[in-house]
C-alpha cells in the first residue's frame, strides 16, 4: 500500500491568503493542513508516499523535505497544469505501478485517521473504496447514490445531488483506477473529474465499496472551513506551557503556550495555541485561537481566529473575531484626527467595520 497526497491547485477560494501561500501550507492549530495528511497515512504504516505539487513551485518540498520526520520516503510529482483530481491521479501511475493505494486531498481533515478505511477496503476486496460524509450542501462536491447499500452512480457538484452524502477526499483504490482517469474526458469546468473516474469503473463493472465517516471531517476549501477545522483541532490539544505567563495574567482551560512566548497582564481562555516568540500584553485571547509565531497582540482582544505570524494587532478597540489574518498582517489603531480607517490591503481582502 503506498499515498498519493495532493497539494497542487490555485486556492482560489482562500485568497487573498492563497496569493502568497499553498493552501496546504496554512496553518491549523499553528500546523500546516498538510501535514495532517502524512500523519494520517504514515500512522497507518504506509511509507512510500508521492505528493503532487504545482510545477516549477518548490514550496511544498521546502516545507515539507522527504518525509525523514515522518518515518516515511516522499516523492515530489510536479502538475504542469491543475487539470482535475483525475489527472493528479494520472501522474503517479509509474510510481504506484500495480501496488494499491490511497488518494489523500491534501486540503481534507478527519479524525480518527484512515487505518480503519484500509482496513475496510482489504476485506472487502473491491477495486475502489470511498468515503462518504454526511453534508448539509451536498451540491459542493462530489456525491454519490446509493441502492440497496452499493454505490449506483457518483455525479461531480450536481445541482439536484441524489443523497445528502459527500465524496470526501479521502480515496482507496487499485490499479484499474489509472484505466479510469485514462478514459474519461474533461467536464464543462474544463478538468478531469475524479468523480468520472469513479462512474467509468462503476460503468464497466468493477466494484465500489464505501464507508461512512461517521466522525469528524472537512473539506477545508473556504475560509469559514478553515476556522471550523482550527476550533476541532484545539478542541482535542493538550495544555503546555513553555512561555512565560507573569502573575497579572489569567490562562484558563487547554492552552499550549510555546517557547518564547509572554504573557504579561492578559487573560487567555483556551482552547488556544500561542506559537513562539508571541507577545501577548494587555490583551484577550480566548477560545478556539491560533497564533502563529512571533506575533504580537498588544491592548487587543482576538477569539475564534487563525493568525499567522509576525503580525501586530494593537490597541484595537473592537475584539477581532472569526478572522483569518496572513504573515505579517498589521491591525493597529490609527493615530492623530480626523478619526478614520485607514487600509492598506492587498488583492481580494475583506474587511468588516463597524
Ligand atoms: C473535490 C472533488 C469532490 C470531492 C471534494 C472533497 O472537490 O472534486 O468530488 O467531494 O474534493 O473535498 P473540490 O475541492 O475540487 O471542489
Amino acid at each position: 500500500m503506498k499515498a498519493l497526497i495532493a497539494s497542487g491547485g490555485r486556492g482560489t477560494r482562500l485568497r487573498p491568503i492563497t496569493h502568497t501561500q499553498n493552501k496546504h501550507l496554512i496553518p491549523i492549530a499553528n500546523k500546516p493542513i498538510l501535514h495532517y495528511a502524512i500523519e494520517a497515512v504514515a500512522k497507518a504504516g504506509i511509507k512510500e508516499i508521492a505528493i503532487v505539487i504545482n510545477a516549477g513551485s518548490s514550496e511544498v518540498p521546502d516545507a515539507i523535505g522527504n518525509g525523514d520526520r515522518w518515518g516515511v520516503n516522499i516523492t515530489y510529482l510536479q502538475q504542469e497544469i491543475p487539470g482535475g483530481l483525475a489527472q493528479v491521479v494520472g501522474l503517479a501511475e509509474k510510481f504506484m505501478g500495480n501496488d494499491e493505494f490511497i488518494f489523500y486531498l491534501g486540503d481534507n481533515m478527519v479524525v480518527g485517521g484512515v487505518q480503519s478505511f484500509l482496513d475496510a477496503f482489504k476485506k472487502s476486496k473491491c477495486n475502489c473504496f470511498l468515503t462518504l460524509a454526511k453534508v448539509k450542501d451536498p451540491e459542493r462536491f462530489g456525491v454519490p447514490e446509493i441502492r440497496d447499500g452499493r454505490i449506483v452512480s457518483v455525479e461531480e457538484k450536481p445541482e439536484k445531488p441524489k443523497s445528502n452524502f459527500a465524496v470526501s477526499g479521502i480515496y482507496i483504490y487499485d490499479h484499474h483506477i489509472f484505466e479510469a482517469v485514462k478514459s474519461i474526458t474533461q467536464s464543462a469546468r474544463g478538468e478531469l473529474e475524479i468523480s468520472d473516474a469513479h462512474q467509468y469503473l462503476i460503468d464497466k463493472g468493477y466494484t465500489i465499496g464505501y464507508a461512512e465517516i461517521t466522525g469528524w471531517w472537512k473539506d477545508t476549501g473556504k475560509p469559514a472551513d478553515l476556522l471550523e477545522a482550527n476550533r476541532l483541532v484545539l478542541d482535542n490539544i493538550e495544555t503546555s506551557i513553555a512561555g512565560e505567563v507573569d502573575a497579572h495574567s489569567v490562562v484558563s482551560g487547554k492552552v499550549r503556550i510555546e517557547k518564547g512566548a509572554r504573557i504579561t497582564n492578559s487573560v487567555v481562555r483556551g482552547p488556544a495555541i500561542i506559537g513562539e516568540g508571541c507577545t501577548i500584553q494587555d490583551a484577550y485571547i480566548g477560545p478556539f485561537s491560533s497564533i502563529g509565531n512571533n506575533t504580537t497582540i498588544i491592548k487587543s482582544e482576538v477569539e475564534y481566529s487563525i493568525i499567522l505570524r509576525d503580525c501586530k494587532i494593537h490597541n484595537v478597540g473592537i475584539r477581532l473575531e472569526s478572522s483569518i489574518l496572513g504573515n505579517d498582517v498589521e491591525v493597529v489603531e490609527g493615530n492623530g484626527k480626523p478619526r478614520v480607517h485607514r487600509f492598506m490591503i492587498g488583492d481580494q481582502s475583506r474587511v468588516e467595520v463597524v
